[in-house]
């Protein structure tokens, strides 16, 4: 059994992509039946989520760094004619998988801010953007979230193929944090230092949704 005192992904990490597994069939569920009280805060939890880990891949954990794993694309042709992979993390090709997949998760959420049922409820800046603008984001919102179903699919099957084929303790190592294999090479940053950042992520999120324009309330 290897040392967790270096594990390949941190608590703060693994933490993240579980919640975030949790997240996306909420989100889907509460849309489809229509729970927007549902809905909305389950898309604030991604993201305070996907925040604080963009945050974190810059001051958090070596392996969970961007600098770590985002390489360039000569790297990834090198990667995909059969060169291993300089990081014990994510591979050049996970790497660029990984920043897409925030990038989508961010579109989403923050693309559902603006959005509206056309009824009951309104995302907190709809009021913020002229028709235009709210008509964008709402195709924004539909597009987007097939562009993560389609990413997401992929991502499970290289995980399922890297851990089933090629028998690389992927899984193991996102829920324990390292496995046979699969070990970090540094200690962890201290958890609390995500904690931290989830709070101000959270407060600057709260904050900057307080400031939007409220409907008014004409008779
Ligand atoms: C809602 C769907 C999912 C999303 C949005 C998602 C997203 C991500 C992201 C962003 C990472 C990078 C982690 C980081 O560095 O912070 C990751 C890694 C990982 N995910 Fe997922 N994931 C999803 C579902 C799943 C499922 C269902 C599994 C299990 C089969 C899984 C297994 C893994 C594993 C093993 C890694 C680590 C890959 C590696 O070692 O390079 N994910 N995922
Ligand atoms: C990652 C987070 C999110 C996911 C995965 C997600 C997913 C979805 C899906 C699948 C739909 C139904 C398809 C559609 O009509 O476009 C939907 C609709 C909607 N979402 Fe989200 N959403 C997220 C975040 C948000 C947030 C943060 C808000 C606002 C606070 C929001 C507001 C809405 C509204 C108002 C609709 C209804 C749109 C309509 O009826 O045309 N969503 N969302």
């Amino acid at each position: 059994m290897p040392t967790s005192t270096k594990p390949l992904w941190d608590m703060p990490t693994r933490i993240f992509h579980w919640l975030i597994v949790c997240c996306l069939p909420l989100a889907w569920w509460s849309a489809d039946q229509e729970r927007y009280d549902v809905h909305q805060w389950t898309g604030y939890t991604v993201l305070v989520l996907v925040g604080s880990r963009i945050v974190w891949g810059f001051i958090g954990s070596r392996h969970s760094r961007f600098t770590d794993f985002m390489v360039g694309p000569a790297r990834v042709r090198a990667y995909l004619r059969g060169q291993g992979s300089s990081s014990v993390g994510h591979n050049p090709l996970g790497g660029w998988s990984v920043l897409l997949l925030l990038s989508l998760l961010l579109v989403q959420a923050t693309s559902g801010l603006f959005n509206s049922d056309d009824v009951l409820f309104s995302g907190p800046l709809y009021y913020w953007a002229d028709s235009g603008f709210r008509d964008a984001m709402g195709v924004v919102h539909d597009v987007a979230f097939n562009g993560l179903l389609a990413l997401v699919c992929l991502h499970v099957l290289a995980v399922l193929y890297h851990q089933l084929k090629r028998k690389e303790k992927l899984l193991q190592a996102m829920l324990r944090g390292s496995a046979i294999g699969r070990v970090g090479t540094e200690a962890p940053a201290p958890w609390w230092r995500a904690v931290i950042i989830a709070l101000l992520v959270g407060l600057a999120l709260w904050w900057g949704l307080a400031q939007a324009p409220q409907p008014s309330l004409s008779w």
